[in-house]
This record gives structure tokens, sequence and C-alpha cells, in this order.
């Protein structure tokens, strides 16, 4: 029969210490720190649904980003009607707060899950990837700015992360945007001829992408390019300043004029931490302000900044790991005693929760038991065949100390060691 294969860009993840899931151990680990700092930072968890209706992307992320150009993974459902698997998840919170009508007030925000990008897969891109977010709404420039740099030096620190630069940049207010915009076209239409397609299409859709081209002859032509520095009103400037000055003891912070994101709702600051280790795709995590989404969304004015994390990538640069517990090998040397010796496990589980008590279910000798329990780093095995069961002890054997030697203990004095493992 033909084998089913799962799709093009879309993995599984398998825990559990199988070599080749090694980065599955480590997403989640990733996952749960996350979730802890966003606790810790007083955000609360929102989730959307993953399919959307396919306008919400289209009015949000925008007609000029790759997003909606060519990356949309859309369907029509049984109606007819034009589904997506949503790409991102700042534009569906925002519809959630206008549909809730609770758009006039603030909230911190953040989410975890599943994204699709009908992209070509290659290293660090995926089809189906995992994002985490922030959204802190309802708040103007200012603080919000400085708590959202916070946490990613945050992120940073827990996990480890090295060689990471963030850069920051401003898009100015509307004028700037607009003048600067106009600079630019007029210094690039007469070179027009040298542009690719798709600097060429960006150029009459939305000419500040073009300063991200990966092209280099573009970037050869825009080095003598007007550079928006020169347009932003001082506040502009002033609040990069100071988010350089404030954080630059804990992340490597660095003012980048020519920072455009690929998304059309930003209108303030924007950022993107990237790491060299990573390769051609080397964003971990971007964001910025977009002010007007809501608005434009048919909600009300509802002044935003925010953030997302791809998963994969920052999980593969994380230098941070679990602290393991003690684990325990709980190894029954006879099928016909398992069942009564069960609820020793059973019990041994609810008296000390810092304790792993991993019970091998498989028939095998004693050996290839114990053989399992060094390869998992037990730091003890606990041995129990007929004899033991009809005495009511147990062999405690420590595994990680060569030197110890094993003993049997009855039930009493196993409960109290257990108690006493940290
Ligand atoms: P974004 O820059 O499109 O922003 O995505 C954020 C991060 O998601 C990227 O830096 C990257 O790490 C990861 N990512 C994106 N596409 C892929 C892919 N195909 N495979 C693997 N990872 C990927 C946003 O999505 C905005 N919603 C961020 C935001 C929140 N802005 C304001 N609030």
């Amino acid at each position: 029969m033909k084998k089913i294969h799962s799709l093009t860009g879309m993995m599984d993840l398998i825990g559990h210490k199988t070599d080749k899931t090694e980065i599955a151990d480590k997403i989640f680990f990733t996952e749960k720190i996350l979730r802890n700092i966003f606790q810790n930072y007083s955000l609360s968890e929102i989730r959307t649904p993953a399919l959307e209706d396919e306008g919400l992307f289209k009015r949000s992320v925008g007609d000029s980003s790759d997003i909606v150009n060519k990356e949309l993974y859309s369907f029509l459902d049984k109606n007819d009607k034009s589904i997506v698997l949503r790409p991102e998840g700042t534009a569906s919170v925002i519809r959630s707060m206008i549909e809730k009508k609770i758009d006039n007030d603030t909230h911190k925000l953040w989410y975890l899950g599943p994204m699709w990008r009908y992209e070509r897969p290659q290293k660090g891109r995926f089809r189906q990837f995992y994002q985490a977010g922030v959204e802190i709404l309802g708040y103007e420039e200012g603080l919000a700015e400085l708590e959202i740099m916070s946490l990613i030096c945050a992120i940073n620190k827990e996990l480890d992360i090295k060689n990471s630069v963030i850069k920051i940049n401003h898009l100015g207010n509307k004028d700037c945007k607009k003048n600067y915009c106009k600079e630019l076209i007029n210094y690039l239409k007469p070179m027009s001829a040298n542009l690719d397609k798709k600097d060429l299409d960006r150029l009459n859709n939305n000419p500040l992408r073009i300063l991200d081209s990966k092209n280099p002859e573009t970037q050869n032509i825009l080095k003598d390019a007007p550079v928006i520095a020169d347009y932003l009103p001082k506040e502009s400037k002033d609040l990069l300043d100071l988010i350089k000055e404030t954080f630059s003891n804990d992340c490597n912070i660095k003012i980048d004029y020519k920072l455009v994101r690929g998304l059309d709702y930003y209108t303030g600051f924007v950022f993107e931490a990237i790491s060299e280790e990573l390769g051609a795709q080397d964003a971990y995590l971007g964001g910025g302000r977009y002010d007007d989404l809501c608005s434009q969304l048919g909600g009300k004015r509802l002044p935003a900044i925010g953030m997302a994390i791809g998963i994969e990538r920052l999980a593969s640069l994380i230098n941070a790991h679990e602290i393991n517990k003690t684990l325990i090998s709980f190894i029954i040397l006879s099928s016909k005693i398992e069942q009564k010796t069960y609820k020793i496990a059973h019990n041994l589980r609810l008296l000390n929760s810092k304790i792993n008590l991993d019970i091998q279910l498989s028939d095998g000798s004693l050996k290839s038991k114990l053989r399992r329990a060094n390869k998992d780093n037990a730091s003890y095995a606990l041995i129990i065949g007929e004899e033991e069961l009809k005495s009511n002890t147990v062999i405690v054997k420590p595994l990680l100390d060569k030197n110890s030697e094993q003993s049997t203990m009855n039930l009493n004095e196993l409960d109290d060691f257990i108690k006493s493992l940290t």
C-alpha cells in the first residue's frame, strides 16, 4: 500500500530523547520557559481559532506583503467561503478585541500556537511553524516599547541565547513616512530598469520594503539613497536612543535605519532579533507598533505594539536546558506480579513530586532493563521480584554513584527514602 506522508513543510514533533527529535525537546522546553516569562510580565493568555476568514489578512497584513501575495494557505470550505489557516496572530487578536467590543480598553496578551504560510520550505522556513506572540494594546508610544524590549532581553537571558543582535528602527509619523517614501521613489525611479521584478513591484506598492531587498544589485543602488533617519522627527530618534541606552547592558541593540518589516500594518517603532547561527533565515523574532490596525479593521482607535517569536528558530539557538528531576527506574521482574506491584509505584509518585518515576512497562531481562535505566541517566533503580513482594521489600540500586552498594528496604524505609530525594 502507498505510504502516507506528512504534508510538505510540516513536521512531527516527538519528544523523549530519540536523537532524531532532539529539536522537539528543545521546542517544548522553549515553550515552557516562554510561558513562565509571559506570566512574570503579567500578561494574559489569548487563544484564537486556527482558521480565519481570508479577508481578515487581506485587510490587515496588506496586499503588498509577501504573506498575502503568495503565502496564504487558503481553501474554499463546503459553503465556498474563502478560509485561511492563519499566517500570524496579530490580526486575529485585534479581530477578537473588536468582536468582543473590548477594543476601547487596555490589554496585555500572549499566545502560542501553529501558524501556516505557503512558502517554499527551506532551512528555518516551514509551511507549519509555531509562534509565541505578545500584543500590548491600548498604550501610546513610550513605556510599552520599553516593556517589549525588556521581554526580549529576558528571553535571551533565560534561554542563554548567544550571538543575538536586536535591530531597531522607527518609521516615524505618517508625514515623515510619506515624505520619505516620495524621496525614495524619486531616487529609484530613474534606475528602475536595474531592479528585478520583485523590487519593481515593491517600488510601485510599498517602496519602503525595497530597503529589505536581498538582491545585491538593489543594495548597491541603495547605497546613495536617502535614509529615513534624515526624515525622522526628533521624538522618534530620542526613543531609539533611549531604548539603546536602557538595554545595552543586557542585549546587543543596533539602530538600523534600513530595517523595515514584511507586514504592512506597522506605524512607528519596529524591531527584529537576528542570529548569524540561523543562516539565511536569520530572524527569530520581530514586531513593532501598529496603531492603525484596529480602526482599519472597523474597530476603535487602539494604539498597539507587539511581537512574534519563531519557536523553531529560537529553540535551535538555546543553550539553556531543562534541569532534570531525579529519575527513578522502577523494574518489576515478573509479569505475574506486575499488577500487585503497580500500587507501590503509584504510592511513591504521590509522595514526592520532585522525582520522575519511570515504570519499565516492557518485558525483558533485569540486565536489559538496567541497561535502559543507565541509558536514561536514572539515579536509582528500584527492583522488585516475587521474593521481594512476599517480604514487602524492594531492592534500591544507586546507578550514578558506582561506589555505592545496593540495599534492600522495607516499604516504610522506601517511603522515607523517596521523601528525602530532592
Ligand atoms: P513575522 O516577522 O512575520 O511577524 O514573524 C515573526 C517570526 O516568525 C519571524 O521572525 C520568524 O522567526 C518566524 N517565522 C515567520 N515565518 C516563518 C516560517 N515560514 N517558518 C518558520 N518561522 C517563521 C509576525 O508574524 C507579526 N505578527 C509580529 C507582530 C506581532 N507584530 C506585531 N505584533
